[in-house]
């Protein structure tokens, strides 16, 4: 896998890899401007995330568009800058040394692969590459984080502190404006947190090749800090494919499958992919909130307790739901449609 990485061999070809281009019905075509929800997160005094105006921005976002972008979320942009950049040196490793991480075994901690998991199976392959490995809680995995560069742990834990804290409040603020109790996705809900980082160099076709492929996410809720100003993520809405405004030192966030179930489809998870550009490498930096694999989800019970409100999906154990996600390729109107009911 080691030399399949293409952030080690980008720069040796003129022309896109056979095998990297999709066919006509998925390449990219020219997308929509975005429209999606700006949100301030500046906090005045007394007011923090659950004052009126921030709450309904954030259901309305959830609702209507399944994402939004937050600004002045209080994480200082050093720490932003010092996480793109350490993730794009390491990234620019020398092949050998990027090689540690390549294992190809699905239980190792840390792990660094190209294109999917799925790379020996897939028709077309996608053109990036992710480092991937669990952050909380931190001195459980810390040890299986990559070592050079030499200040990545030290970044990496800054920032998945961080992210954390945010991801909380966020979640707190929808649990509330949803009318649960505070505290709601605390717990097993939001047990486990991960760093999935992609990077996505110049590309000699972006016409024809993607970077990521169609999907949803299947957690609870994923944060994504983009590059600041080089666009790639796209959502899909309405039928139409929206080109994602990078917005410097924002996170644009996801809502995931587990937030529209639980929230019975109040809220809306939404569909997504990458494409990629002949100019700049992108970098695109996930933290996903994911529920422990033997957890319990269903609707949440105080949203389906009267005749009109009636729960729309079955309950089943995380991992269960991971399984029909993988065997259905992350398509989202399936795995969904697998649990209603
Ligand atoms: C993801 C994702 C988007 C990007 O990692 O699930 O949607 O632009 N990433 O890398
Ligand atoms: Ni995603």
């Amino acid at each position: 896998m080691e030399n399949k990485l293409v952030s080690s061999w980008w720069k040796n070809v003129q022309s896109l890899p056979e095998s990297y281009k999709f066919p006509l019905d998925q390449r990219p075509i020219v997308p929509l401007k975005d429209s999606s929800p700006i949100i301030d997160l500046t906090t005045h005094e007394n007011g923090g995330y659950g004052q009126p105006a921030i709450l309904e921005q954030i259901i309305k976002a959830s609702q209507d568009f399944g994402y939004f972008q937050v600004i002045n979320h209080g994480i200082s942009e050093i720490l932003l800058e010092e996480t793109i950049g350490v993730l794009k040196e390491f990234f620019n490793m020398p092949a050998e040394e990027k090689a540690k991480y390549c294992t190809g075994d699905p239980n190792s901690k840390c792990k660094l692969y190209t294109s999917s998991y799925n790379y020996q199976n897939e028709d077309k392959h996608c053109w990036r590459d992710t480092l991937a490995h669990h952050c909380h809680p931190l001195q459980d995995y810390l040890p299986f984080w990559p070592e050079k560069p030499t200040h990545y742990r030290e970044v990496i834990s800054a920032y998945s502190i961080e992210t954390r804290k945010l991801i909380t409040k966020i979640l707190d603020v929808i649990s509330e404006g949803l009318g649960l109790e505070k505290g709601y996705f605390g717990g097993e809900l939001s047990k486990v947190q991960m760093l999935s980082a992609n990077y996505y160099p110049p590309c000699p076709d972006p016409n024809l090749a993607l970077g990521m492929h169609s999907h949803c996410d299947p957690n609870l809720l994923t944060i994504l800090l983009q590059d600041s100003h080089v666009y790639g993520l796209q959502i899909f809405k309405d039928g139409k494919w929206i080109a994602v405004e990078p917005i410097p030192n924002a996170f644009v966030v996801i809502i995931g499958c587990q937030l529209q179930i639980i929230s019975n489809d109040r809220l809306k998870s939404v569909v997504h992919r990458a494409v990629t550009n002949s100019k700049e490498t992108r970098i695109c930096v996930g933290n996903f909130v994911i529920p422990s694999s033997d957890c319990h989800i269903e609707p949440a019970s105080d949203l389906v307790k009267n005749t009109t409100n009636i729960p729309a999906y079955k309950p089943y154990q995380y991992k269960e739901f991971l399984h029909t996600y993988a065997i259905n390729h992350g398509d989202f109107e399936a795995v969904l449609q697998s649990y209603k009911l």
